[in-house]
């Protein structure tokens, strides 16, 4: 839902070393995709693990507007009684996707070739974020769009009464945009086909095929390139969402900066699409282990176990690696700040249409606590102060953004003088637990009047 109510400023103080046991919540990304093919399918998917963050919450809400059965029971299972792909009702209200670029994108793939008409807007954050991204692809359907300048929200589509399939290369690497075409071509005849130059998350693939779709992705020249039969029933599915190593992110790297600390982080997906950081922060030589590594649901899981890491290197990190990582560059400049010398981040345009401009709310906040960064358009450079060597002092703006807020709370743990956030109530959107889960571990954060 837009808005959360009033502000909630935080502090996070010079922690003591932090140790124990992380158990992070479920996959955003899969949480989303659950909800949508199980809405998508005929007969009842059951889901554990959901997150249960405001965006999924959100996106259960869209999916009951569109007809869909969607109930959680005592246990924490959710159920879902699809109506067929085709299937959906008109919503007889505006469609509020909160805070989420993925739900409101995921949504509009999902019903762009019914012959239906959704009105969609979102908070202030995000309806400040471009959608023509979706909707062009999605015009090559038939879908039209009717939004304000630059194709923000509030944004009515008209569904496709007759729709066409579509070849799409997308412009952007974006798991949003790949899936919302995917979606759209659920419900058009043929093959649908998009092809995507750098590789990005690929969970709708892998869950279209676990509903029973034809989908193949072929690895060529042009780059990935994937197929999806259009108009298959889907079958109901029974899905354990594994746990966010988008979420994991956070306790990991609060470890590796704060001195003494020693955390384990258990039943973390390694999906090599969503595993960047990880590797990043091996390479800049973080104590970083990954325990009992195993299989589950056909994707790579571990215990991640993160200890503190007083030697940890700047580094140049690989812009090949952006899209694996890309939610995790705010976190990623923290525990740069802590690190010895220079870390060079480029490829990363991506960064200033997130949530928030990314970019700049990383560079304004970390500068206002003392640390050195130099950003261009696609590009920003932290110099690294060495293990405990942020000042902090000061508050920061975190701009109805999640993860900015999280990146500064965890950068308090390790610095001289704490580091306030104006605002924590955007943690809510996807790591409900966050706070009690980081005090849990002995890290210090106080509500501030
Ligand atoms: C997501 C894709 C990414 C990511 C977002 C979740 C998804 O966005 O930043 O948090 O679930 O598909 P883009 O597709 O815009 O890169």
């Amino acid at each position: 839902m837009s808005g959360h109510g009033d502000p909630k400023p935080m502090m996070a103080r010079k922690s003591g070393a932090l140790m124990g046991v992380a158990e992070v919540p479920g996959d955003k990304s899969i949480s989303h995709r659950s909800l949508i093919f199980g809405a998508m399918a005929v007969g009842e998917t059951r889901v554990t693990g959901l997150l249960e963050g405001q965006d999924v919450l959100d996106t259960a809400a869209a999916m009951r507007a569109f007809g869909a059965d969607v109930t959680r029971e005592a246990d924490g299972t959710w159920s879902i009684h699809g109506v067929g792909v085709g299937g959906f009702a008109e919503p007889d209200d505006v469609l509020d996707c909160g805070n989420s670029g993925t739900g409101v994108r995921l949504l509009m793939g999902a019903m762009a070739t019914s012959p239906i008409s959704v009105t969609f807007t979102g908070d202030a954050s995000l309806r400040s974020r471009p959608m023509a991204r979706v909707t062009d692809p999605l015009a090559l359907f038939g879908t039209k769009a009717y939004g304000r300048a630059q194709g923000r929200l509030p944004m009515t589509l008209v569904g496709a009464t007759d729709p066409m399939p579509v070849r799409y290369t997308t412009p952007v690497p974006s798991a949003q945009v790949k899936s919302a075409v995917l979606l759209a071509g659920l419900n058009a005849p043929g093959e649908t086909v998009v092809i995507e130059e750098e590789a990005t998350r690929d969970h709708s693939e892998r869950m279209l095929a676990g509903f029973g779709a034809v989908v193949s992705t072929d690895v060529t020249a042009e780059g990935r390139v994937i197929t999806l039969q259009g108009q298959p029933e889907l079958k109901p599915q029974v899905i354990a969402v594994p746990r966010d190593p988008s979420s994991a992110a956070f306790p990991v790297c609060a470890a590796l900066i704060t001195e003494g600390s020693d955390v384990v982080v258990p039943n973390i997906g390694l999906n090599p699409t969503r595993a960047g950081l990880f590797e990043t922060l091996r390479d800049m030589g973080a104590d970083l282990t990954y325990e009992n590594p195993r299989e589950e649901g056909g994707e790579p899981v571990a215990d991640l176990r993160a200890k503190f890491s007083p030697n940890m290197k700047g580094i140049e990190v690989p812009p090949e690696r952006a899209a694996s990582m890309i939610d995790e560059y705010p976190i990623l400049s923290v525990v740069a700040a802590n690190a010895e010398g220079a870390t060079v981040m480029r490829g990363v345009k991506e960064l200033r249409v997130k949530e928030s401009d990314r970019i700049a709310a990383m560079a304004d906040g970390l500068r206002l606590n003392g640390v050195t960064v130099e950003d261009g358009p696609d590009w920003w450079i932290v110099e690294g102060r060495g293990p405990g060597g942020v000042k902090g002092g000061a508050t920061v703006a975190t701009h109805l953004d999640h993860r900015i807020a999280m990146s500064f709370l965890c950068a308090g743990f390790a610095s001289q003088e704490g580091i306030t956030i104006d605002d924590s109530g955007p943690i809510l959107t996807s790591f409900p637990i966050f706070e009690p889960l980081m005090g849990a571990l002995g890290a210090t954060l106080v509500p501030v009047a």
